[in-house]
């Protein structure tokens, strides 16, 4: 094939092309025919076999995609396919390439729990099953659990298992879409003031918002009550998706927050509205007089452009606020979260929308703060937790990351801000939903389908 009949091919397969066609017409259209039908290869190479010429990174394909690689027959696609296409197709071979190279970790042969994974060895146990949609789990002294269940039950779990009844006199909840009763955190000194935070979808009409109270519990009643965090009526929407919802407290007893864009993503910039925030408050309710928008925006704002943060925590040693965030297809994000800063939703992002349609081809811009790392696929990335027990002492300071659909648990290494590892440490066991180490060492595991809380204890 001569030059310029290669450099004129895209545009004879293809004719005209649309400018929001979805990733999965688009490879069937300008690569198939080359890299064949499940991008096993063909006459181009296989995109899957995790072999590339350059360094197979998002940078490279972008670059080979665009300008071609004329002398080794692949057509250059710059002047056929915009900015945003090209970037939808990076993160289609990258997914592709992904579940191609998948190598999971599997229990130990003989064994149905049994692991032997990141140094170390451990099985996986239910504590409690037979929940209904299971969110979040806190620590009470003593050695019990409060659990959220999303449909408005929260529940005491004895440390032998046994599960309570629902704890009576807990605020009405909204239960559509993602919302629900949400997150449970108890207050840092819970064991003298015995202060309970909820975070939940708070209905007025058919709209509904992240809210927050506290209250404490007496012979299984919610007694106590106080409204911690509410956000003027104009604020609901009913919309069901991206309530955030995940609370921290930092050494200083203020309380750290997420409420998600609402699905409403262009919000997210918007610093006079609460939707796609993390926002910071005192342990009571009182806005800090030194948030940075507590004169010219939304008050209890302390960064925005955060698309649905769905984990929060502190760094044991830096005390550093860490947060996970829920992206777009192929976007989810791990983030240093930092006074007043911009993290981008949706001006800049590393996903497409999930039916495969550009959202933008922006992945940085000046101003904006990049992720520390991002999943592509996304993994729907869920709660966080620094692991500070002592049963898994190769994991000490380590962090720990749930994801929903693709029912990893993560163990990240990090030097500094930087990931210097990421192992998938537990696979395919259910969706995860929370993670935390409890009081004796283990780590414990929101699931859900199967719903359930379980552990990971070691085993010798
Ligand atoms: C006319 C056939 C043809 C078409 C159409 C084609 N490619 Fe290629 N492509 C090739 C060949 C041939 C190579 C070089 C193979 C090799 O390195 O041995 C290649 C290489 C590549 C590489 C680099 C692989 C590496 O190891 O560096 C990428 C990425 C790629 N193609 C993506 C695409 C995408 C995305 C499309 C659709 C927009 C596409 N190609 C369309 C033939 C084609």
């Amino acid at each position: 094939m001569n030059r310029s009949l290669l450099a004129a091919l895209p545009l004879i397969i293809t004719g005209l092309c649309e400018a929001k066609q979805k990733v999965d017409e688009l490879y069937a259209q300008h690569c198939q025919i080359c890299h064949g039908e499940k991008l096993e290869g063909g006459l181009g190479k296989s995109l899957i076999d995790g072999v590339w010429r350059g360094d197979g990174s998002a940078a490279s394909l972008t670059e080979i995609i665009r300008n071609g690689q004329p002398e080794l027959g692949m057509p250059p696609f710059g002047e056929v396919l915009s900015k945003e296409e090209i970037r939808g197709l990076v993160i289609y071979i990258q997914e592709k390439e992904k579940y191609a190279l998948e190598n999971p970790p599997r229990p130990e042969p003989g064994t149905k729990d049994v692991y032997h994974v990141a140094g170390e060895r451990f099985r996986l146990e239910t504590v409690a099953s037979g929940l209904s949609t299971p969110w979040s789990v806190a620590f009470l002294p003593g050695g019990r659990f409060l659990v959220t269940e999303k449909p408005g039950q929260l529940r005491i779990i004895e440390a032998d298992g046994e599960v309570g009844p629902p704890i009576e006199g807990i605020p009405e909840v909204r239960d559509k879409g993602q919302g629900g009763l949400l997150e449970v955190a108890l207050h840092p000194d819970v064991a003298e003031n015995r202060w309970v935070y909820l975070s939940f979808a708070d209905p007025k009409g058919d709209a509904q918002m992240t809210k927050i109270v506290r209250g404490r519990i007496r012979d299984n009643r919610w007694v106590d009550e106080e409204t911690i965090f509410e956000a003027p009526e104009e604020f609901y929407t009913n919309r069901g998706h991206h309530f955030g919802n995940r609370i921290a407290f930092d050494k200083d007893n203020y309380l750290f927050f997420s409420i998600g864009d609402r699905g409403q993503q262009d919000q997210a910039q918007d610093t006079t509205r609460p939707n796609g925030k993390i926002h910071r408050i005192h342990d009571d309710g009182r806005i800090p007089k030194d948030n940075p928008f507590v004169d010219d925006g939304y008050p209890t704002i302390w960064s925005y452009g955060n698309r649905n943060a769905q984990g929060l925590d502190f760094h044991p040693e830096t005390g550093q606020l860490w947060e996970s965030e829920h992206g777009p297809r192929g976007g989810d994000e791990l983030n240093v979260i930092k006074r007043g800063v911009n993290y981008g939703w949706p001006v800049i992002t590393y996903g497409m929308n999930y039916n495969g349609t550009p959202i933008t081809s922006e992945t940085e811009r000046p101003g904006m703060a990049q992720p520390v790392t991002y999943w592509t696929p996304s993994i729907a990335v869920c709660g966080i937790d620094f692991y500070e027990g002592d049963a898994f002492p190769s994991w000490k300071n380590k962090l720990l990351v749930t994801s929903l659909r693709q029912q990893e648990l993560h163990l990240i290494t990090l030097n500094g801000e930087e990931v210097v590892r990421d192992e998938i440490i537990l696979e395919d066991r259910g969706r995860l939903r929370d993670v935390g180490s409890g009081p004796d060492g283990a780590v414990y595991l929101v699931l859900n389908s199967p719903d359930e809380l379980a552990r990971l204890v070691p085993v010798e």
